[in-house]
């Protein structure tokens, strides 16, 4: 998985890049990186809770990439200063700050840890992206009943079976699930 994610942000675009959730994964901010976490993990990262409900505080079309690396399962599905589903919500605003062309690097752990784990709220998969997809048809009544546009188009897709912390027994099935996404 560390070496799916290493790969798939090798050849980012340059410019202002966001890493949500970043952990301990604090990437260069002389790259560009912009690093966001609710922990004050280190003095480079951006202190800041998703759960807030408020807007994220970058303009429009600011990220030509975003790092979603195990963070997404993370999101609850209400916030008391958002109506409805939180994660339509955030999704917009991750649209909302991402420059045309944007490259979305998503990775997430596969069942059952991605279930099972008490930290965790949903599993993310390409499915969680479908209101989302330009190419979905089945989308596109959903989408339109919330008023979603399609802008994101899939350009990578993989089921990562790796040995992983997580999951001490090798049971031959998928570990996490890597995707990129381009903002359309
Ligand atoms: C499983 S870790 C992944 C860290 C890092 N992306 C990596 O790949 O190593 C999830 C991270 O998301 C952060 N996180 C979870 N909920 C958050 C929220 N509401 N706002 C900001 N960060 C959050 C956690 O603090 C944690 O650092």
């Amino acid at each position: 998985m560390g070496r799916w994610v290493a790969e798939a942000s090798e050849d980012l675009p340059p410019g202002p890049k966001l890493n949500l959730g970043c952990g301990m994964d604090i990437r260069d901010p002389g790259d560009g990186w912009v690093n966001l976490d609710y922990l004050p993990i280190d003095p480079d990262v951006v202190v800041w809770d998703l759960e807030c409900g408020d807007p994220l505080p970058w303009a429009d079309h600011t990220f030509k990439a975003i790092l979603l690396v195990d963070v997404l399962e993370h999101i609850p599905h209400r916030s008391p200063k958002v109506k409805g589903e939180f994660f339509f919500w955030l999704m917009e605003q991750l649209l909302r700050v991402s420059a045309p062309g944007a490259k979305w690097v998503v990775c997430s752990p596969a069942p059952p840890q991605s279930l099972a784990s008490a930290g965790h709220t949903r599993l993310i998969d390409r499915g969680t992206f479908l209101e989302w997809e330009t190419t979905e048809p089945d989308s596109s009544a959903e989408a339109q009943y919330l008023s979603l546009l399609p802008r994101l188009r899939l350009l990578q897709y993989s089921v990562l079976r790796k040995w992983n912390w997580r999951q001490p027994v090798w049971f031959g099935r998928a570990c996490a699930y890597g995707m990129v996404w381009e903002v359309v």
